[in-house]
């Protein structure tokens, strides 16, 4: 019997121009905004003329405990009423973490998965307007902040549906200047949180509809947003695969790539799209072998050979993972070693993979044996 819930952002914006929304939205929800912002603040400064009092917190890298803590601080202290994330995912991700933080009070480590207390966010998050300058992470539509404990060197969520964010503004011009590397690492991620989904167990007809449509975004306009990225036509496809990506994942479920790139980020400090795109060709062959061995009729092997189709006209499971590969080499996408994983550190990471939250939406179990093959084909 056919059951799904689907739940996101209270408005999306999408399109060029869409950022000038800003501040009439937040004017909308609140009297004292609080901004996070990248380590670079003046970036979009411009955006934010016209929003009087406002405080910034310029979130460096990806989150931390401590970050989340000191933002939900400074908030709390000037009293703030709605919170803005204007970045890449790790300042949306570190906005939703505050806003959720403010109103739950406690510590974020009491509500965080695997490491920490698991308690559930019980109060609605402030408002939260999210604005991504990448398009990568889908992160304005989705319900978990991903944050990194230097402690125990991984990166775990604190999610709630109270976490989706008020409005999302989806702007493709604000990704125009995103560098090269910066392109290929947050647009590799989106195809893969399009294509995870799409095999998932937990898959539903809308969600295999926004990744359909994420996936085919990819083939059309990664290479060429990588390749120019003043090409807002090649932007826009990847933005929309972004966004679709977010919509998919927060009411589906991940796969392996993201159940190895939790511990994987945590210990190598490297950006998440480099090593979800460093395990994915592996971590899909793994699948595809698994599941013509268990199950040669499972319906996740005609989705990877949907994904071939989508992305080069050949539905064959291997035309779309040779795409994916020639696309991570012609980007620069490196193996793990070279992010600095050594042979010993392998079976730890395996282990904790196999009970990582993302792991859950495989289409396939893979044993900590085969994550280790995997890990060790992506070195
Ligand atoms: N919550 C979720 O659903 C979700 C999903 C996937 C990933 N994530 C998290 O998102 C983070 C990765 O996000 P990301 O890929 O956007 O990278 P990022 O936010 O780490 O940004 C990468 C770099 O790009 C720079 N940058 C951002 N916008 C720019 C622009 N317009 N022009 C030039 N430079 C720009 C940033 O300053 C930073 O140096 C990770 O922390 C990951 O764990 C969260």
């Amino acid at each position: 019997m056919l059951t799904f819930t689907f739940a996101t952002a209270g408005r999306i914006s999408f399109g060029a121009g869409a950022a000038a929304h800003l501040v009439p939205t937040v004017a909308e929800l609140g009297a004292r905004p609080f901004i996070c912002t990248g380590s670079n603040p003046d970036r979009f400064a411009g955006l934010l003329d016209g929003l009087p009092g406002a405080s910034r917190f310029a979130v460096s890298g990806e989150p931390s405990f401590d970050v989340v803590r000191a933002g939900a601080a400074a908030a709390r202290k000037l009293g703030a009423d709605v919170v803005v994330g204007l970045g890449g995912g790790a300042v949306l991700d570190a906005a939703k973490a505050i806003a959720a933080l403010v109103t739950n009070g406690g510590d974020p480590l009491d509500y965080a998965e695997v490491i920490g207390g698991g308690h559930p966010l019980t109060v609605r998050s402030l408002p939260c307007v999210a604005v991504p300058t990448t398009s990568g992470t889908g992160s304005e539509v989705t319900a978990n902040a991903v944050v990194s404990s230097l402690e125990h060197q991984v990166k775990v969520s604190l999610r709630s549906a109270s976490m989706l964010p008020t409005v999302a503004l989806v702007d493709p011009e604000l990704t125009v200047g995103c560098p090269p590397d910066v392109t290929a690492h947050a647009g590799l991620d989106a195809l893969v949180q399009c294509i995870e989904p799409f095999v998932s167990g937990f898959a539903t007809p809308l969600t295999d509809g926004f990744a359909r449509e994420g996936i085919r975004r990819a083939g059309s306009g990664l290479r060429r947003a990588w390749a120019d990225g003043s090409d807002l036509d090649a932007r826009t496809d990847v933005s929309l695969c972004s966004l679709l990506s977010g919509l998919a994942l927060a009411n589906s479920k991940l796969g392996a790539a993201h159940g190895l790139a939790g511990p994987l980020g945590g210990l190598l400090g490297a950006p998440h799209g480099a090593i979800t795109a460093a395990v994915m060709v592996a971590v899909s062959r793994a699948n595809v072998a698994a599941l013509t061995d268990q199950d040669p009729d499972h319906p996740a092997l005609r989705r990877y050979a949907e994904v071939g189709e989508l992305l080069t006209g050949e539905a064959t499971a291997e035309a779309g993972l040779a795409w994916f590969a020639e696309t991570a080499q012609l980007m620069g996408i490196k193996g793990l070693a070279s992010l600095g994983l050594r042979e010993d550190q392998v079976p730890g990471i395996a282990l904790a993979a196999s009970q990582a939250s993302s792991t859950k939406g495989n289409p396939v179990r893979l044993p900590v044996e085969r994550l280790e093959a995997v890990i060790r084909a992506s070195l």
